[in-house]
């Protein structure tokens, strides 16, 4: 009974205790440690703050309108195939069917419920790295009192600044008070105005009070914001409070971001050499890289031309203004670009394959006009087969939110807008192999290189969302590659090439492709035409 008594008495003193460290830490908390597996004051709290709905409004009868209702997102996504709806000639070509696949059978079904569980969970703490409380909706209440920034509000980490346009517009009062709450930071005033009473200056929670409105709002605008707690692109929420009324608003902490800016020398005409390196990656075939080569040559003479190669007995490529990497054999299709790429040090660059010719239609002047004179980070040009048939490839993209089960992706044929100034130029998500594009946005999205043989796509797939794209059909390249006849003989390193980058469909490079959807992109199936 005794030791009952003790132990009862021990855990009140050491609770006691506890509480009075906790208080005595509370306004003013230093940060020693951050905790970088949550961003701070993301967590849930502030939906309870969401205003309530007018309890009258609960009665009153609504009708649907089903045209506009359809485009809201439905719980969860459905990628739905649709097969022509006449069997005619060319019914392909003008009704192209939408086909649709799930992509989980990239997996053993045995696996996939322990890859569901592991995407579940890198997919959440992607999440947690990519928000922020400036993500968080917040309400302004109709007829509040109180006036303060919605948006637009940051500061620097660990610095101060004045917080902008707060005051309290009240109806008349013996005494008018306001409090002020922040979470990752101090408050304080930079002046002080008489008449106004200033409690908790220099702490987390500040109180201003006052008879008198103009001199509350006087002393309002002197308030400054500190922040104490860094984490990389964050947000503060701060609370304001006076009798009967409450709202939140949002202060950014963060770094600006770095610019990384090319010196492109003297105004005037494009100079194509000191802005746009052409980069291609080549396997085998170094007929047709040096057909490549002779033809940009003829038009830019100086421009650097990088080429990484991957074949597995690699020939001598040299010149003036071409870097020629060298690859482990068989590393593959985007481990190429991405390596070429990272060697560019000029602000654009253009990707062309390695069986692509110039011409006098190949005017690099008109895609970097593009993007010198636009917001687009990436251009394509168009492609010019030898039976003379000229394609772009534009392909919209989207991804439409689902639930545990993944995304829908879903591609079309299309482009979203034609681009004023710029004629035969438009808004697009994804484009053909011959595309000019800010080098650093590129290297930024980098391109897989687990994708080792046909992939092309997944590239505007991870961009999508960072990656701004447009496509010009006025630039053309021809492709010198035919397209192949069964009777006509290929030469020995076309068919090792064919080999290579053209597995059959089942294969396991089909596999890789889905298996990175899948996983990689937390989707659970994809439409197409
Ligand atoms: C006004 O109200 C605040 C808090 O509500 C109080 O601290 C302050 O003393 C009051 N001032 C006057 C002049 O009554
Ligand atoms: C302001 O904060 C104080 C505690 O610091 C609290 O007593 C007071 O009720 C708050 N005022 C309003 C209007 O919320
Ligand atoms: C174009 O740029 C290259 C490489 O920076 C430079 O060597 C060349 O002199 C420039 N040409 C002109 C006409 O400015």
């Amino acid at each position: 009974m005794r030791s009952l008594r003790k132990t009862v008495l021990l855990a009140f003193l050491v609770s006691v205790v506890l509480v009075l460290a906790l208080l005595h830490s509370w306004p003013t908390r230093s940060y020693a440690t951050v905790d970088v597996s949550q961003r701070p004051g993301s967590d849930k709290h502030l939906e309870d703050r969401l205003p309530d709905a007018d309890p009258r409004s609960g009665d009153i009868p609504y009708r649907v309108r089903e045209g506009v209702a359809s485009l809201l997102a439905r719980n969860g996504c459905v990628c739905e195939g649709k097969s022509a709806a006449v069997n005619l000639p060319f019914s392909q070509l003008l009704f192209p069917r939408v086909s649709a696949s799930a992509l989980h059978t990239a997996f053993q079904a045995s696996e996939l419920e322990a890859l569901k569980e592991r995407r579940a969970k890198e997919y959440h703490s992607f999440q947690t790295r990519t928000q922020s409380p400036a993500d968080a909706l917040l309400i302004a209440e109709a007829n509040s009192p109180l006036q303060y920034p919605t948006q637009g509000v940051a500061v620097r980490p660990l610095r101060t600044i004045l917080i902008p346009g707060l005051a309290l517009h009240d109806i008349h009062k013996e005494n008018y008070s306001l409090n002020i709450t922040a979470t990752l930071g101090t408050l304080n005033v930079a002046a002080e105005v008489e008449g106004v009473k200033v409690k908790g200056d220099g702490e987390m929670h500040m109180t201003l009070s006052s008879s008198l409105l103009p001199s509350l709002n006087r002393q309002l605008q002197f308030v400054s914001y500190t922040n104490t707690l860094f984490h990389p692109s964050t947000a503060d929420t701060l609370q304001l409070q006076t009798e009967g009324h409450q709202a939140a608003f949002i202060i950014k902490i963060g770094h600006g971001a770095t610019p990384k800016l090319y010196n492109t020398g003297p105004k005037g005409e494009y100079n194509i050499s000191a802005l746009v390196t052409i980069a291609t990656k080549t396997f085998l075939r170094y007929d047709k890289l040096q057909d490549l080569i002779d033809s940009v040559r003829k038009y830019y003479p100086t421009v650097t031309i990088v080429i990484a190669d991957d074949s597995e007995h690699p020939q001598t490529v040299s010149g003036p203004y071409i870097e020629h990497y060298i690859m482990p054999f068989g590393k593959g299709w985007f481990a190429g670009r991405n390596l070429a790429v990272s060697q560019v040090t000029t602000k654009y660059v253009l990707w062309v394959d390695d069986d692509f010719i110039f011409s006098s239609s190949t005017k690099l002047e008109k895609l970097v006009d593009v993007l010198e004179r636009t917001t687009l980070d990436l251009v394509g040009g168009a492609v010019r087969e030898a039976t003379g048939y000229t394609s772009t490839y534009r392909q919209t993209i989207s991804i439409e939110p689902g639930q545990e089960e993944g995304d829908c992706l879903h591609m079309r044929r299309g482009f979203h807008h034609a681009i004023a100034g710029f004629p035969g130029c438009v808004v697009t998500d994804g484009v053909i192999n011959f595309f000019l594009a800010r080098t650093e946005k590129v290297q930024q999205v980098g391109f897989d290189p687990r994708l080792a043989r046909v992939a092309h796509l997944e590239f505007f797939i991870d961009g999508l969302g960072s990656l701004h794209v447009g496509s010009c059909d006025a630039v053309i390249v021809n492709h010198a590659t035919k397209i192949k006849l069964p009777w006509v003989g290929q030469s020995e390193s076309d068919k090792t090439y064919a080999k290579f980058r053209y597995p059959p469909a089942s294969s396991d490079a089909a596999h890789t492709k889905n298996g990175l959807l899948f996983f990689k992109n937390r989707l659970q199936c994809m439409t197409h035409n």
